[in-house]
């Protein structure tokens, strides 16, 4: 529809029907599944409301979304139809990694193939946006939602954050994709504590530094929708913050796209004390530029009357609806309110070869060995006895707690990878020790007292299962323990103090460890756990996130050598919970600790704990050796670019990909700087024995941040440049910017 005619038919709507659009509502109110994502609460909406909202809440499948729209569109006078959206995040049917997984890549452009991919099924299941990507930085693994985050770097996020918009939306405006919508905007991941729906607060210049960066670079890809989050920023909410909508995402930036606010967020502002009541919640979001209302009665029942009584202006209002008709259009949906939908198209496009291939190679690329002692691994096929244990060694509870859509009885478990590669005679097999000791915490989450007394083993199968497990170690020369926390341990409203494995499954480790065995730990998490103890009881770990669908074929190419693995951690692995929350581009301190056997207090240090993590940021280990040798910068002075080059040899006799990284520090400043920031990365691939020398571009613009005045720029003075295979091993030059 062309613009004027779009204008036209904002103007040929009444109020009710314009305000409408701003509201979404849940599947529940349109007779389809609900997907409680959030509290339930009688919302007290007629049907005649039901009857003019702008778009829906988690309802997919071609053959719902169709009859919904059918139905409504039958209804509507004018029409408008539906718009659909969904949480798609990291895939619809064909589960990739989690995103902390994804983040562990450090390879963006394969990252936009798998979103493209997720992109092409979610629109034949109905979808029209995804509430994706998640862009939130962390840097507190008690949250649960570290699960969604690529991790606790602004450039490596905003490189994240810039593939998968571009994935999701390609080809956007010509029928392909579906729109995305970057979440939640701004600074969710900073949550005091790491406790969920807890305040932020921090200065307006590491918020610019460090957690805008994300978004903005999703906003700069295009991503049609942000969302609010649920926090507050500097004591306002940011569902009604003027500062962090109005003047920062829509002047600032120039995002003229929609504004959501996350599940019943306008409504919060009431908890959050900053609105007595729904009428003044509904001033503050929609003053703030919050577009749509997910999920609460407040701009269903209270524009109106703001808009009468002269509270709030016309145009104001007149604006959001017509940024939602925008987005309907653009998506092609008067043409086609269906966007191509179909279950023939489902069926066409879901998992397919080609799909399943790539999740596997995500999955691959996700994967972390944190630990590799005596070279355990790669275990060689066939030729010795591998007893595979644990809760996820024969389980397809591999995709994490937001894969809403996919199916468990798709995945590919540990046990089925191992297959392909020992026969029955090489591979031992029980699960050997329960998930949970108790599994009563699932209430909160809806389960029944029934139901969970049905979930885990009877004293007597745990009985059982751990004699079994200590008879086949004992056969085994290698065992190999798949342990993990429980889906429901990660994920929203999934925060945790304590973020060690499961007692019962530390202890089935330590009996095992006893056996003398060779032993090998595969992690399945949504966060970074903390692993100081399992570090020294077994030989091998390997950080596997939740994998997704292909994750048991992934794993098995891992363990037995057919992949080489290449993943390096996006988010830093404490030593200790009580370092939380940790990053490595700390602020340099006045007494800093410069040797990690300092004795004695007054420096900036634990007196019972070391203060490095226990795997840095960037780390990961392959099964080959590179060298870095020859860092050179090709001046020791920059006026606007500098080359950084170092040579990279693989001293080993197979392939690797390794991925060189680029750090910086400001030695003196306006204010005070991080000890390193990343600024580049590469993956480079090496053969056996290869050497190649590779060369970064570091200017001027890389080295800008928000100065004493907060103008964003650079400062002339000394620099050093550190290159490494993560943040802690780097080589080091020094030059002065002019
Ligand atoms: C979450 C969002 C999600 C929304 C809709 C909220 O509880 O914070 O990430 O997109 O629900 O399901």
């Amino acid at each position: 529809m062309e613009e004027t005619k779009l204008k036209e038919l904002l103007d040929s709507l009444s109020w009710p029907e314009k305000i409408g659009q701003l509201v979404q509502l849940s599947g529940d109110f349109f007779h389809a599944d609900q997907l409680a994502v959030g509290p339930q609460k009688k919302l007290g909406i007629d049907q005649k409301i039901v009857d003019q909202v702008g778009s829906v809440l988690n309802v997919t499948g071609a053959e719902k979304t169709r009859e919904i729209q059918d139905r409504y569109l039958k209804k509507s006078r004018h029409k408008i139809p539906l718009l659909f959206m969904a949480d798609i995040i990291y895939g619809y049917r064909t589960i990739f990694p989690i995103p902390l997984g994804l983040g562990a890549t450090w390879n963006p452009a394969l990252i936009e193939e798998a979103y493209e991919q997720t992109a092409e099924e979610s629109k034949a299941a109905g979808a029209h946006v995804t509430f994706a990507p998640m862009v939130d930085l962390v840097r507190d693994a008690r949250w649960g939602r570290s699960l969604e985050s690529t991790g606790e770097d602004p450039v490596l996020n905003s490189a994240f954050a810039k593939a998968m918009v571009t994935g999701l939306q390609k080809d956007l405006l010509n029928g392909g994709g579906i729109a995305s919508c970057v979440k939640h905007f701004a600074a969710y991941g900073a949550a005091e504590g790491g406790r969920e729906y807890n305040t932020v607060d921090m200065s307006e210049r590491r918020l610019r530094q460090d957690y805008l960066p994300s978004y903005k670079a999703a906003v700069d890809a295009g991503c049609q929708l942000v969302m609010t989050s649920f926090n507050t920023y500097d004591g306002m909410p940011v569902t009604g913050s003027k500062f962090l909508l109005e003047d920062i995402l829509r002047k600032e930036w120039g995002f003229d796209g929609v504004i959501i606010s996350d599940y019943a967020a306008i409504q919060e502002l009431i908890a959050h004390g900053v609105a007595t009541d729904d009428r003044e919640a509904t001033k503050l979001a929609i003053e703030a530029t919050t577009d749509i209302d997910m999920k609460t009665p407040c701009y269903a029942k209270e524009l109106e009357p703001l808009i009468e009584d002269g509270e709030i202006s016309t145009e104001l209002v007149d604006r959001s609806v017509y940024r939602v008709l925008k987005l309907k259009n653009d998506l092609g949906l008067f043409e086609d309110p269906y966007r191509g939908a179909s279950q023939e198209q489902e069926e066409c496009v879901f998992l397919t070869e080609e799909k399943r291939h790539l999740a596997k190679k995500v999955s691959s690329e996700s994967v972390v060995l944190l630990q590799n002692k005596r070279d355990v691994l790669p275990l060689t096929p066939n030729q010795e006895k591998v007893l595979l244990v644990g809760p996820y060694g024969d389980n397809q509870e591999l995709i994490g707690l937001w894969a809403v859509h996919g199916k468990r009885e798709d995945v590919v478990t540990i046990k089925k990878g191992f297959e392909h590669y020992l026969d029955s005679e090489h591979l031992l097999y029980t699960q050997g020790c329960d998930m949970l000791e108790d599994y009563t915490f699932l209430g909160e989450f809806g389960a029944t007292k029934d139901q969970i007394e049905q979930l885990g083993l009877t004293d007597a199968m745990k009985e059982q299962e751990l004699s079994q497990a200590l008879t086949l170690a004992k056969q085994a020369d290698t065992v190999v323990l798949a342990l993990g926390e429980h889906t429901m341990q990660s994920g929203e409203a999934g925060s945790r103090t304590d973020i060690t494995l499961p007692k019962i499954q530390q202890d089935f480790l330590q009996k095992i460890a006893e056996l003398n065995k060779k032993t090998v730990l595969i992690v399945i998490s949504g966060r970074p756990l903390v692993l100081t103890k399992e570090v020294e009881l077994v030989d091998g770990i390997v950080q596997a996130w939740f994998p997704g669908t292909e994750g048991g074929n992934a794993l098995a190419d891992i363990i037995f050598g057919q992949t080489n693995p290449t993943g390096r951690l996006s988010m830093s692995f404490p030593y200790s919970v009580g370092q939380l929350p940790m990053y490595y581009s700390e602020f340099k301190t006045g007494r800093p600790l410069t040797s990690p056997t300092h004795k004695g207090r007054f420096v900036s240090k634990y007196l019972d704990s070391q203060n490095d993590p226990l795997f840095s940021f960037g780390y990961g280990l392959s099964y080959s050796k590179v060298m870095y040798t020859d860092l050179t910068l090709s001046s020791e002075q920059m006026h606007e670019t500098l080359k950084v080059s170092v040579k990279v040899k693989n001293i080993s006799k197979r392939t690797t990909t390794e991925t060189v990284q680029l750090y910086v520090q400001d030695v003196t400043g306006s204010v005070v700087r991080p000890v390193k920031e990343l600024k580049a990365f590469q993956k480079v691939a090496l053969d056996a024995d290869e050497e190649k020398t590779v060369y970064f571009d570091l200017t001027k613009e890389e080295l800008k941040f928000y100065t004493k005045n907060m103008t964003f720029d650079a400062e002339p003075g000394a620099f050093i440049v550190f290159v490494g295979p993560n943040v802690k091993d780097t080589q080091e030059k020094s030059f002065t910017l002019l």
